[in-house]
């Protein structure tokens, strides 16, 4: 029971939440932390936490039990299935993805009334909210600004683009027409990230996963079929600059917000070069290509790189990783070492 004001991150034992909760127990050692995940946080990161419940964001009980008995107003809402796992199990991935973030914006919404104070509500949303027609297409487009080619063709892009929009609803025009003042209290922030990189976690059920899965693979001295094209072109960004991204804009002051949902990058790498880099490392590494046509057509939708001038604008996003940097200064030596070599 804490009733200081007080985090809650759900979706906290994924790749994500591993780099937030050591950010938060950096930054701000003394703000309670809670985590919700249906499975249990790595022991690395447990004890940085003020709770951990193990237990489902389609549970309303646990819920309201956070509800009674902390004062959260932050909230990251991290738990999801990824894009390759929903196509397996639409049905689920909706519940999941959709009807979850549903509970919590719900959840939000009555943390604020309780405690009369807006609730920020960190929603991670995803290239995978995009849908390019074809490749001639994709080729074209560049750098593509949020507002376009919103047409996702997969359950998850779909979930997240309709999740994007929930959350503008509650933050902007939530129960509209009831009388007096706005009584919304849900402060929605969210980030379309790009494929994302991490040196000690390896995501599970993604598309993106191949570029992540080469890398593990070969410090590991894995042999790794890559299952896109090597001119296959989509963002990436090294982790520890989508959680800085994170950070800042959750601390953003509100009126320098333009949008809710906002684009971030950092580079866009062919799987191509993404295996000479890693050759490059660790040469005796076996990498070959064995194409996925289904997977490759999802990675064929996606842009490929992204405009991320309102992050910059509006909360100086600033990754400190470019595509060189990433690996050089941060994804091989530190996977060096996590493999022991
Ligand atoms: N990287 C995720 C995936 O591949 C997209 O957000 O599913």
């Amino acid at each position: 029971m804490s009733r200081k004001p007080s985090v809650l991150i759900t979706g906290a034992s994924g790749e994500m939440g591993h780099g937030l909760i050591e950010r938060l127990a950096a930054a701000e050692p003394d703000r309670p932390v809670v985590t919700l995940d249906v499975n249990p946080l790595p022991p690395e990161v447990a004890p940085k936490v003020r709770a951990q419940i193990v237990g489902s964001i389609l549970d309303r009980e646990v819920l309201d039990r956070v509800n009674a008995e902390y004062e959260v107003d932050r909230v990251f809402h991290l738990a999801a299935l990824l894009s390759t796992r929903s196509e397996f199990s639409p049905a689920l991935a909706h519940k999941v993805n959709v009807e979850g973030t549903l509970n919590l914006l719900e959840f939000a919404q009555k943390e604020g009334e309780s405690h009369g104070r807006p609730v920020v509500f960190f929603y991670p949303s995803s290239i995978a909210a995009y849908g390019l027609p074809d490749l001639p297409t994709k080729a074209q487009a560049g750098r593509v600004a949020e507002d376009l080619f919103n047409v996702p063709t997969t359950m998850y892009g779909a979930n997240k683009l309709y999740c994007e929009h929930l959350g503008r609803y509650y933050a902007r025009h939530y129960k509209q027409l009831s009388a007096g003042p706005s009584a919304a209290k849900v402060d929605f922030r969210c980030i379309r990230f790009p494929g994302l990189i991490s040196a000690v976690t390896v995501p599970s059920g993604g598309t993106s996963d191949y570029a992540p899965e080469m890398i593990h693979a070969a410090a590991e001295g894995k042999p790794y079929a890559c299952f896109v094209r090597p001119d296959t072109r989509i963002p990436f960004m090294a982790m520890p600059d989508a959680v800085d991204a994170i950070f800042r804009l959750v601390t953003a002051p509100r009126e320098a917000l333009t949008r809710t949902v906002y684009n971030i990058g950092a580079f866009a790498p062919t799987a191509g070069e993404v295996a000479a880099v890693v050759h490059e490392a660790f040469p005796g590494a076996s990498m070959t290509t064995d194409v996925d046509e289904k997977r490759q057509g999802i990675v064929d939708s996606w842009p490929a790189d992204v405009d991320d001038g309102a992050a910059r604008r509006d909360w100086g996003h600033a990754p400190r990783y470019d595509f060189a940097a990433a690996f050089g200064d941060y994804l091989i030596p530190t996977i060096r070492k996590r493999y022991g070599g």
